[in-house]
């Protein structure tokens, strides 16, 4: 079965405990936590001290996405507040090798993140040192953005890579997915959906967890 991540960057900041407890009530496998930082992507969300309050919320795996310049310098302040995966782009440090093997010291899952504009030849010799690879499905930075389709033959020719390569590798679509799309979102291969619009803005959060969680 596919594994949901519920984006809170589409989530209630004034009532997040109420949030947590739909997605704790919902079943979600993680919780996806999108950290931005006004130069890798044009916005700006929150950094460690707020995660770690987050942290003491639920038991719920915390998937954190960093859409960070430089991530090496955060890396152990993420593992600090409560990272349970931590994901850098592959094009916001040089030496992607090194700070994969920085997250994975501290004994956590590592990812790579590659935006729509972007190729797979980045991490094909990365695959072996990852837990997972996180597909944008839109330009990070924002959410409620629209699926961009061609990310679908991305993640056939990426499923392929990954089994030849490093079979165990999961692969994350983030960005646009709807319960309209995920059905041929997870046939393409994904293992895991990152869902902020569709759940946070759905009539019944908890029961669109259950039903993304159905494809
Ligand atoms: C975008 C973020 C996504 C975003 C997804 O930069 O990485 O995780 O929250 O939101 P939706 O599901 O609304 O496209
Ligand atoms: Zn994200």
């Amino acid at each position: 079965m596919v594994k949901i991540s519920p984006s809170i960057l589409s989530a209630d900041f004034t009532n997040i405990k109420k949030d947590f407890r739909m997605m704790e009530d919902g079943e979600a496998d993680l919780i996806h936590v999108d950290v931005m930082d006004g130069h890798y992507v044009p916005n700006i969300t929150f950094g460690p001290p707020v995660v770690k309050q987050y942290r003491n919320l639920t038991e719920i795996p915390f998937d954190v996405h960093l859409m960070i310049e430089k991530p090496e310098i955060y890396i152990e302040d993420f593992v600090k507040a409560g990272a349970d995966i931590l994901t850098i782009h592959s094009d916001a440090t040089i030496h992607t090798h090194r700070v994969i093997q920085q997250i994975k010291s501290y004994g956590i899952q590592a990812g790579i993140s590659i935006n729509p504009g972007q190729g797979l030849e980045d991490i094909e010799y990365l695959l072996p040192y990852l837990d997972l690879v996180l597909l944008m499905s839109v330009n990070p930075g924002f959410g409620g953005q629209s699926f961009i389709p061609e990310t679908l033959e991305k993640i056939k020719i990426l499923k392929e890579m990954i089994r030849k390569k490093a079979p165990n590798v999961l692969i994350e679509v983030d960005g646009g997915v709807t319960l309209d799309n995920a059905p041929t979102i997870v046939e393409a291969g994904a293992d895991i959906l990152v869902a902020g619009t569709a759940i946070f803005k759905a009539k019944d959060p908890k029961s669109m967890i259950q039903k993304l969680k159905m494809e």
